[in-house]
């Protein structure tokens, strides 16, 4: 059956490695399986969350288009906008946080991590962050939302706040309730300096994570740096939880080859590091480098990536306009 497809990537520095296996690649294979209608947002709204360099931040939200571009997704298939320039968002956001109850949002675990100790010091935005999500998600009728395990919880919370509204206003099934696709294996990749820690755009060393954008020398730095231990590859998957960075290495390297992780733990077993190194290197700089040399290329021209902007914007508005103005009408405006 059709899906309809939304997701959405802050554009807050580079991309990275766990970006693209726990959501992009799936983004362009739903965006290539016939009759999806698939809408990709770049959400800068979310961005400014958190401290934001004007100057730089326009920059980052081509970037971040040159990267779905450079990864497979086609403007000609799926609408490819930035949040900012669709008011709905931020209109429908207001209007659900007024079913959201603050219960909710105090369960939400990313929140927690990312306020960090001083909560006090979070900015509102960050705070009230996933009520924007569901905005996004709900103004299209999305019925299915590509994401790494990360977001979970956020669906959960959006997939409450469509069925509150719809009993509250009285209008069954006018906001669709999404179903989350999160890729059964490998759909958190870890950090490569500490395998209990995901692979984050914030964190402070650079090593702990590939960006989209690396050239090939700094990844095969990065592999070789990435923290293992003493003992040989193992011979079976039993165990590897108690060896995480063992672990997510193996699961990068399968998720990049498309196999599971017992024929990576076959393929691999008894062999040291330095061998399965090389190995996952080769494999990296393979399918990360062309993706970089392209998002490189595309970059550069501001004036192709602003009209794809554009373009899908004037496609989005059109859609979440028609959304709005009926949810404005549930409401009594
Ligand atoms: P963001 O920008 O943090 O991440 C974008 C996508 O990448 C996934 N991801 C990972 N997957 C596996 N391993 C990792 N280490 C890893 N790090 C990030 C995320 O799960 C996400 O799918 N709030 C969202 C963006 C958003 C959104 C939406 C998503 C806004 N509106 C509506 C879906 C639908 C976020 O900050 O993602």
């Amino acid at each position: 059956m059709a899906k309809k497809i939304f997701s959405g990537v802050q554009p807050s520095g580079n991309l990275h490695l766990g970006n693209y296996l726990g959501a992009i690649k799936n983004f362009v294979n739903l965006q290539n399986e016939e009759n999806n209608e698939c809408v990709y947002c770049v959400v800068d709204l979310h961005a400014i969350t958190v401290k934001q360099d004007p100057n730089e931040l326009k920059d980052s939200i081509r970037e971040t288009t040159a990267a779905f571009l450079a990864s497979g997704l086609d403007y000609k298939k799926s609408i490819i906008f930035n949040q900012s320039s669709v008011a709905a968002h931020s209109e429908v956001s207001w209007i659900l946080s007024c079913t959201a109850r603050m219960g909710w949002l105090n369960r939400m675990t990313q929140f927690k991590e990312k306020a960090g100790k001083d909560k006090e010091k979070a900015s509102v935005g960050l705070y009230i962050y996933p009520i924007l999500m569901a905005a996004d998600i709900l103004l299209y009728d999305s019925t299915h939302v590509p994401v790494g395990e990360d977001q979970k919880q956020h669906l959960e919370l959006c997939r409450d706040i469509a069925q509150k509204f719809n009993i509250e206003f009285n209008c069954q099934n006018f906001l669709v309730a999404p179903e989350p696709l999160i890729q059964k294996s490998f759909s958190r990749i870890m950090s490569l300096k500490d395998g209990t820690k995901k692979m984050s755009k914030s964190d402070p060393s650079d090593l702990s994570r590939i960006n989209l954008n690396d050239s090939k020398d700094t990844i095969i730095n990065k592999i070789k740096k990435a923290k293992t231990d003493d003992k040989t590859l193992p011979s079976d998957k039993k165990n590897l939880n108690e060896r995480p960075e063992v672990e997510n290495l193996l699961g990068i390297y399968s998720s990049l080859s498309d196999q599971n992780l017992e024929s990576t733990v076959n393929e691999f077993s008894g062999k040291n590091f330095s061998e399965f190194k090389k190995k996952l290197s080769e494999l990296v700089v393979e399918k990360i480098s062309p993706i970089s040399v392209e998002i490189n290329k595309l970059y550069k021209d501001k004036e192709f990536i602003d009209k794809i902007l554009n373009d899908g914007a004037e496609k989005a508005n059109k859609i979440a306009s028609k959304k709005v103005s009926e949810l404005k009408k549930i409401v009594g405006f």
